[in-house]
C-alpha cells in the first residue's frame, strides 16, 4: 500500500490554508517590484534607476492620498496605471500586462466598479504605503 496520498493530502490542505492570505497580500507588492520599481523606485518615492533618464520625473507614489485630501484616489490611480490613451506620454500603459480576471470592487465612496484583479492588487498595495498626513 502506498501511504503518500494519506500524508500529502492533509499537508497540501494545510499549505493552502496558511499560504493563501500571504499570497494575496503580497501580489500587489510583487507586481510593483516587477513592473514599477525601475522608474518609481523601491520606496515608490520616484527615484528608480531609470528616473533620471526620463524627460518627466516619475511621480512619488507615497503621497497620492496626501495630495487628495487624505483619501487614496483608487479609481484615478487604476486608470492611470491602466493607461487611457493620451493620458500620459512618458509612463507606459500597463493595461495589457495587468489584464486578469475582472472582479467587482466597491470603492470607499460606495460606487461599484468592475476592474481587473491585478490592477486592484497593485492599487491596494500603493494605498498601503501612503505617507501619513
Ligand atoms: C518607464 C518609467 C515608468 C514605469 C515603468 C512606471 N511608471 Fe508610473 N509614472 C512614470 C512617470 C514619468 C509618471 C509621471 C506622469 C507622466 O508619465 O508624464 C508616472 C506617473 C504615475 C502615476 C500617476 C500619479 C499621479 O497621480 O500623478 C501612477 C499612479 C503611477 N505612475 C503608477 C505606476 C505603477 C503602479 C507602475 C507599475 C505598474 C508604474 N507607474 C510604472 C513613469 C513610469
Amino acid at each position: 500500500m502506498n501511504p503518500w496520498p494519506v500524508v500529502i493530502g492533509p499537508l497540501l490542505f494545510l499549505a493552502a490554508c496558511t499560504a493563501q492570505p500571504q499570497v494575496s497580500r503580497g501580489t500587489g507588492a510583487q507586481l510593483y517590484a516587477q513592473t514599477c520599481v525601475s522608474c518609481h523606485g523601491h520606496d515608490a518615492a520616484g527615484n528608480g534607476p531609470l528616473a533620471e533618464d526620463l524627460p518627466v520625473p516619475p511621480t512619488n507614489l507615497t503621497r497620492l492620498a496626501m495630495q487628495n485630501g487624505g483619501n487614496f484616489p483608487y479609481a484615478r490611480v487604476m486608470e492611470q496605471i491602466h493607461g487611457y490613451p493620451g493620458r500620459f506620454h512618458v509612463m507606459p500603459e500597463f493595461g495589457p500586462l495587468l489584464a486578469g480576471p475582472d472582479v467587482n470592487w466597491r470603492a470607499p465612496d460606495g460606487t461599484s466598479l468592475r476592474t481587473p484583479r491585478p490592477l486592484l492588487d497593485l492599487a491596494t498595495y500603493l494605498a498601503s504605503i501612503q505617507e501619513e498626513i
